[in-house]
């Protein structure tokens, strides 16, 4: 039986102020949290005040991105995944979609993080996902493939006991349109069967979050897929409330 995930996504949003505050009323709700995991992931700059300002340990803390060098060194404006870890960080997100579309991020790149985070103890949260182009033209199935084959091949099935994967529709992410709970389950039915094919029990165990567009109202009937086993959160994880009927909503 899979223990559903929900993680928060705050991408560059927030202040002190704005941290104060969501972390404050999260730490007023986070009593009612009960049969999920969960975790927010500030801007790393805020990573340690966010810490700081949690009092209750049934909600983690992740990263957004980290370097994909895993040693010190001369890396300007870089942050590593041992950095990420002596912060107190148990997750990181790796190859969401802005990192792939904004920054260039390629499956490579965010193949060799996904090991760098490994290896330093992190559980990677790896995303994939289509396009809206990509899905109409009938190639969504190799472009999320592909996406996984290239971390599959470096890091091997194995270590996806240690993963997470975020199927996170491209032209779901902000946009305020959802896939409906039957399109995201035929995706993430065919990312378990792709793993399936490689190691039945690792793919049974893995965590297939679903993120897009996640809201309280239609949360329940997404993460009662068989397939989806919690969410990554955007803009409804800055907002305490919102965040806290999402987790709820994938209590099982
Ligand atoms: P959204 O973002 O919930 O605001 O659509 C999800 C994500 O990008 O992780």
């Amino acid at each position: 039986m899979r223990k559903p995930f929900v993680a928060g996504n705050w991408k560059m949003h927030g202040s002190k102020a704005f941290v104060l505050n969501l972390v404050t009323g999260l730490n007023s709700k986070s009593g009612e949290l009960k049969g999920v995991d969960v975790a927010i992931c500030p801007p790393s700059l805020y990573i340690d005040y966010t810490l700081r300002s949690l009092s209750t340990d049934t909600i983690s803390i992740g990263a957004q991105n980290m370097a994909e060098e895993p040693h010190q060194g001369a890396f300007t404006g870089e942050g590593s995944a041992s950095m990420l870890k002596d912060l107190g960080c148990r997750y990181v997100i790796l190859g969401h979609s802005e990192r792939r579309a904004i920054y260039g991020e390629t499956n490579a790149e965010v193949a060799n993080k996904v090991r760098v985070a490994l290896e330093a103890g992190i559980t990677p949260i790896l995303c994939v996902g289509e396009t809206l182009q990509e899905r109409e033209s009938g190639v969504m199935e190799s472009v999320i493939s592909e996406q996984l084959d290239a971390v599959l091949s470096l890091v091997g099935i194995a270590a996806f006991k240690a993963v997470v994967i975020a199927y996170e529709p491209v032209w779901a992410i902000g946009t305020g349109v959802t896939a409906s709970p039957a399109q995201a389950q035929d995706v993430h039915a065919f990312i378990r069967a792709k793993l399936a094919q490689l190691d039945a029990v690792v793919a049974e165990n893995i965590i297939i979050q679903y993120g897009g567009s996640v809201k309280p109202g239609n949360a329940k009937e997404l993460f009662g897929q068989p397939d989806i086993d919690g969410g990554l959160i955007g803009g409804a994880s800055l907002d305490a409330d919102d965040f806290i009927a999402i987790c709820k909503a994938a209590e099982v």
